[in-house]
């Protein structure tokens, strides 16, 4: 019957992508700041710890633990809960932007927690200056998790101005974390806006890259821009940011004027 496909929590777009993400693939979630990437891709692991008992990991380089957790609850959902619960795992890669060179993650350490985050992260490093075996495909796999976030990958590349190193950076971190078998959602800044978008080599090398924009009108649109292996719906359709995360209406089009 092809491949199987995995709910993403966000009820319009999985009709969009006629039942969800396929399983085991890639996908980019890219946009502009504040377009929703974190909330997507919070959503798409909460669902999947609640609905289907998934296990899932979250590498942020983005934000901290603290406040991810903070804002999530203001959806509703309890990540500190599901990690109790042997669910969730964050990794706290926050600092990465702030130290500019490999070596010196490798000093993070201070208890037994934080030498093991300090290795992982440092493995990131590691496999995206494309050198080394990777332990996190091990990590992901020993853990059990179906459901991983990266978020974001801008994050880790702007350490590679040269065009080939940062396109071979981002193929070794994909192929690391698609070893693992898990249904991977990586972030990425949008370019730019509207039609003038420039195409990010990651696009290229995803399973799949669904755009989150914000509109000059303020509306936002979501647009499915590939999904290999299945039939999608590629018109522009609005969503909100409400109570609950992000809601799509897939019966809805959206027109640029
Ligand atoms: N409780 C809420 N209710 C409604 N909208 C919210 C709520 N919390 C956040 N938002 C909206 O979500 C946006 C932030 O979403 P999110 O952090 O997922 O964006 P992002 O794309 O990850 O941004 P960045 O690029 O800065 O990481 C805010 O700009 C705000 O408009
Ligand atoms: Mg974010």
């Amino acid at each position: 019957m092809g491949i199987r496909k995995i709910e993403t929590g966000i009820t319009g777009l999985d009709i969009m992508l006629q039942g969800g993400f396929p399983e085991g693939r890639m996908i980019l979630i890219m946009g502009g700041p504040g377009t929703g990437k974190t909330i997507f891709c919070s959503q798409f692991l909460h669902h999947g710890a609640t609905e289907q008992g998934e296990k899932s990991v979250y590498i942020s380089l983005d934000e901290t633990k603290p406040h991810f957790l903070e804002e999530m609850l203001t959806f509703g959902w309890d990540f500190q809960e599901l990690e109790q619960a042997n669910l969730f795992t964050f990794i706290d890669a926050s600092d990465i932007r702030r130290i500019s060179e490999k070596a010196e993650v490798g000093r993070l350490h201070v208890g037994g927690t934080e030498l093991a985050r300090a290795r992982l992260i440092d493995n990131i490093f590691t496999i995206a200056d494309g050198s080394g075996s990777s332990s996190i495909e091990k990590f992901i796999g020993d853990i059990g998790a179906t459901r991983v976030v990266l978020d974001s990958i801008s994050g880790l590349l702007f350490r590679f101005p040269e065009a080939w190193k940062k396109r071979k950076a981002i193929l070794d971190v994909m192929e690391a974390l698609s070893v693992s078998g898990a249904t991977c959602l990586i972030t990425s800044e949008a370019a730019s806006i509207g039609e003038e978008r420039q195409v990010q080599p990651e696009e290229y090398l995803s399973n799949g890259a669904i755009l989150l924009q914000t509109l000059r009108t303020g509306d936002r649109a979501v647009r499915i821009l590939k999904m290999r292996g299945t039939e999608i719906d590629s018109t522009p359709r609005p969503y909100q940011i409400g109570e609950r995360g992000i809601e799509l209406h897939s019966d809805q089009s959206i027109f640029e004027t």
